[in-house]
């Protein structure tokens, strides 16, 4: 450790430049890969800048630890920065016009080899996070550490700067529901009793809003015992804000101004005024509430057009109340029958019966399973109502008729899916959405009773309040909430809304929602309590910190983004959690486990 003692580290390996020719310098970091030629021991040597290359000589008594010196050994070196020779220059390093001819080389530490080549894309995902602390040396995770960081103090800088102030929340706290299970911690002084690890600081920050904190916000862990996907973790973390005394629009512009702040410094993109739509528009045009707006195709309504076409299919749902929806994709015209059957089975598993379509090739020749029941010119007079031009052809209509909800599910899936396969998404801008006025309610058929869409602290509409007051069930599935949700190329990456703030109203609408008034009482008395002593009128908002820095990114996965994140079962392989724990430290906390067998 001698070198340490006596000299301290001058640069980052990735950072010498021509402009460093001629200068000592003293580099830390791990060995990259190792050359040997003609004597000489060529090491790229590397830390969290980037890499470089350094020459020793192992002749000479200082570099003599060169001889021994093996990849991912942590090696220290003093040397002088010098130009490399011409013909020598490697375009691909932003080292790479220079090297570092060592003076003197000290290991610092040996490395036994690695499990696995951490540069290799082919290793197995399982492999990778047991042994995260070495995925973590790609440059890749390295980078997107660093770009999660930027955003966070950007978040900081832009919030403070407009008046938050931020605090923090309790992790060992109670439910709230955010429509996820909850992740529960015994507690060992009060047996028989459980925190509840928080969804979200949603009531907490009601609560500092009650205090008269004005403006909150706070980088905040949430935890959610829900099933995962690629862009959802058990832990992740939330920009969460709350501000008094605004309407939606208020909130809305701070939300817009934080992620121009964003957008601007990290990728050097003035983002424009963000469209605003409604849940209904966006449901009618795309099939979804969460559009992606780089793909330009539309979903069109075509049930006054087909309700009384001889196809059963189509008369019957539109007599039913449902819909008929169709989506025009051009470049489709070539599909086989095959593939036609593939985008059947995806339309079915979202929910749809079947897949009606009308191709229309290159030559200009019609093909449709329904042509049976209708004339080629009202194929092509279809085609063209979902905005084909059946002159010309090479495009699709893929039609579904059920129920709304299913129509749309069925038709957004494919226009995402075949936008991706016919790469008809234009990604060279980033595309941002609001989307307002969400339902309130939604019935939950499977616990037959009403379920907050958002989540039960959201207004309705004040012109949606009676109907919710005195309860009027019958008007629930039309009622709208103040709510928005930020999307950007798709993804939901932050939801929020204005709150109730009246204890009366927030009784109601638990009530609604098919809670007793004991329940209310249990697990809501001292907020509902606490909104009666003086509340301002409120709202906010959060960003899934994880979305909006994968987007960033440019990256699927939300665990390419998370230090330590967990697999799809939950787990964290490195660790090996969860795991289970001691008798004794279950008995001090006074809980026997029950035989579970398959439920
Ligand atoms: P919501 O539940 O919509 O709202 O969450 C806000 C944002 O958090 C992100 N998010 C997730 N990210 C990763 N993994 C998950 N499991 C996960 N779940 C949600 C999403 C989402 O848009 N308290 C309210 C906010 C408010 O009303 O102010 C709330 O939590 O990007
Ligand atoms: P069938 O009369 O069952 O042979 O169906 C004819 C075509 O209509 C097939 O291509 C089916 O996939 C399609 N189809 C059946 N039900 C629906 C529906 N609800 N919406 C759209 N297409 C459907």
């Amino acid at each position: 450790m001698k070198f340490i003692a006596q000299t301290k580290r001058t640069n980052y390996c990735g950072d010498l430049r021509i402009e460093h020719k001629g200068q000592k310098t003293v580099l830390m970091g791990w060995v990259n890969t190792r050359r040997d030629h003609g004597g000489l021991v060529f090491v790229d040597l590397r830390d969290r800048a980037g890499l470089v290359q350094i020459v020793m000589n192992p002749q000479e008594a200082a570099c003599q630890a060169a001889k021994d010196v093996r990849g991912e050994y942590v090696v220290a070196i003093e040397g002088i920065v010098r130009a490399r020779p011409e013909g020598m220059r490697n375009k691909n390093l932003k080292t790479g016009d220079i090297e570092v001819e060592a003076q003197r080389v000290e290991i610092l530490s040996e490395a036994r080899t690695l499990p696995f080549d951490p540069s290799d894309e082919k290793v197995s995902e399982t492999l990778r996070l047991k042994y995260r602390y070495l995925d973590l040396r790609s440059p890749r995770l390295q980078g997107h550490l660093i770009k999660r960081h930027e955003v966070m103090m950007l978040v900081r800088e832009g919030l403070h700067a407009k008046g938050f102030v931020e605090v923090e929340t309790p992790i060992l706290y109670k439910s709230t529901p955010e429509g996820a299970r909850d992740y529960l911690v015994p507690s060992r002084v009060n047996p028989g009793t459980f925190y509840a690890l928080p969804q979200s600081p949603q009531t907490l920050k009601q609560l500092l809003m009650i205090s008269g904190m004005d403006k909150y916000f706070q980088i905040a862990r949430c935890f959610r015992d829900e099933d995962l996907r690629a862009d959802r973790q058990p832990e992740f973390s939330q920009i969460d804000l709350e501000m008094s005394f605004v309407d939606r629009d208020d909130v809305m512009a701070v939300a817009e101004d934080v992620v121009r702040l964003i957008w601007k410094r990290i990728k050097n993109v003035d983002v424009g005024p963000v469209p605003v739509m409604t849940y209904t528009e966006a449901m009618n045009r795309f099939g979804c509430d969460k559009p992606d707006l780089r793909i330009s195709w539309e979903l069109k309504d075509l049930t006054e057009k087909l309700k009384t076409s001889t196809f059963k299919v189509f008369s019957d749902v539109a007599s039913r109340g449902g819909a008929i929806k169709g989506l025009y994709v051009p470049g489709a015209g070539g599909f086989s029958r095959g593939q036609f059957d593939k985008l059947t089975d995806k339309a079915k598993q979202m929910g749809a019966k079947g897949l009606v379509y009308i191709k229309i090739d290159e030559k200009n020749q019609v093909t449709s399973p329904v042509s049976k029941f209708f004339s080629e010119t009202e194929l092509r007079d279809i085609y063209n109502a979902c905005g084909g031009d059946a002159t010309r052809g090479n495009g699709t209509v893929f039609i579904v008729a059920d129920d709304f909800s299913v129509s749309c599910a069925a038709l957004s899936a494919l226009r995402l899916h075949l936008a991706a396969e016919l790469k008809a998404i234009d990604t060279a801008q980033d595309r941002f959405l609001w989307v307002v006025d969400f339902p309130l309610l939604e019935y939950a058929a499977e616990e037959k009773r009403w379920v907050a869409c958002h989540h039960p602290f959201t207004a309705p509409k004040d012109e949606d309040l009676d109907a919710l007051v005195n309860k009027r069930e019958s008007e629930f599935s039309r009622l709208k909430a103040k709510a928005y949700d930020f999307i950007c190329n798709g993804n939901e990456v932050a939801g929020g809304s204005i709150r109730i703030h009246s204890g009366e109203v927030q009784k109601f609408m638990f009530d609604a929602l098919g809670m007793s008034e004991d329940e209310i009482k249990l697990k809501f008395g001292f907020f509902i309590e606490a909104l009666t002593y003086g509340t301002p009128p409120h709202g906010g908002i959060a960003w899934g910190l994880d979305r909006l820095v994968m987007i960033l990114c440019g990256t699927e996965a939300i665990r390419e983004v998370i230090a330590f994140p967990k697999t799809a079962k939950a787990t964290d392989l490195m660790a090996e959690a969860p795991s289970t724990v001691s008798r004794a430290q279950l008995i001090e906390l006074g809980i026997r486990l029950i035989e579970t067998g398959p439920v």
